[in-house]
């Protein structure tokens, strides 16, 4: 990818954020960051640090206090169905049927009932719940709600995938098995993604590029570029390579201990 001749999909210029309530707090520092079409990004950093802030900012979700985000070239004003989410919980309807709750975006834009279905059932299948279309939420594992929030939010065919800790909720086994498929669903299209997470060695994983916030107020305190060949494997993580990279980004977090 030349970023010398393309131009960044998303855009962060300047951005900080004050949350004005009884307890005010100053969440976000003149952060400047940019995501290339394609390019899937990591943000690390202490619990508290705005991590969540900034991912629902360029969700267009909340309004930056300061600064701007630019998406696609233009000012992002708010919520767009090019931009998909998936949080920590699956936050699934539940007395929607799977298929049903992703079917949910296609309705709210008015897509028509035969093709709506058909997308969903292309997206079932390609997080691999076919055969699930059926199922309410609570019949299913927190893994397989959470194959059903990416493929919520992969059904409009987003530009921009932004993940909030999407695996934080499931065991370490699970945690691995689901970042492989996330990779390999999103090397289906390769939506410019934006992952948040509390794990260094996931980060690595699935990133080609970490970037890491300080405490609050959250800024960027630097960024590693993963060079790993893509597609991933969990036996890279054994790598020398691997450790190395891991090291630069605990470096970046803890400067004082290393
Ligand atoms: N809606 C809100 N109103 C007021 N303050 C908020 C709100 N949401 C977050 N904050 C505050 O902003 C700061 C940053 O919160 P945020 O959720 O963005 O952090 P985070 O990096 O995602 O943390 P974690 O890793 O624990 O998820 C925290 O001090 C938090 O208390
Ligand atoms: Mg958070």
């Amino acid at each position: 990818m030349s970023r010398a001749r393309s131009t960044p999909l998303l855009s962060v210029e300047g951005v900080s954020h004050y949350y004005r309530d009884a307890h005010p707090v100053h969440a976000l520092e003149a952060v400047t960051l940019q995501a290339w079409p394609g390019e899937f990004v990591t943000l690390v950093g202490p619990s508290g640090c705005g991590k969540s802030t900034l991912l629902r900012i360029l969700g267009g979700l909340i309004h930056p206090t300061r600064g701007e985000v630019r998406f696609a070239g233009e000012r992002l004003q708010g919520p767009r169905p090019d931009i998909g989410m998936v949080f920590q919980h699956a936050n699934l309807m539940p007395w929607r049927t799977v298929l049903a709750n992703i079917l949910l975006p296609l309705e709210i834009a008015g897509v028509p009932r035969k093709e709506a279905e058909a997308r969903a059932r292309d997206m079932l299948r390609l997080v691999g719940l076919e055969g699930f279309e059926n199922a309410y939420p609570r019949q299913l594992s927190g893994g397989m709600q959470q194959r059903v929030a990416l493929a919520r939010a992969l059904v409009r065919s987003p530009r921009l995938l932004l993940l909030d800790e999407p695996f934080g909720a499931l065991d370490a086994l699970t945690r691995e098995r689901m970042n492989l498929e996330l990779l390999r669903i999103w090397a289906h299209h390769r939506q410019t993604a934006v992952m948040v997470t509390h794990s260094i060695p996931e980060a690595v994983f699935v990133s080609d590029r970490v970037l890491v916030m300080t405490p609050r107020p959250g800024r960027i305190a630097g960024e590693v570029v993963v060079d790993l060949p893509r597609p991933r494997r969990l036996d890279m993580m054994a790598t020398a390579a691997f450790g190395r990279l891991t090291q630069a980004v605990r470096a970046l977090i803890d400067p004082d201990t290393q």
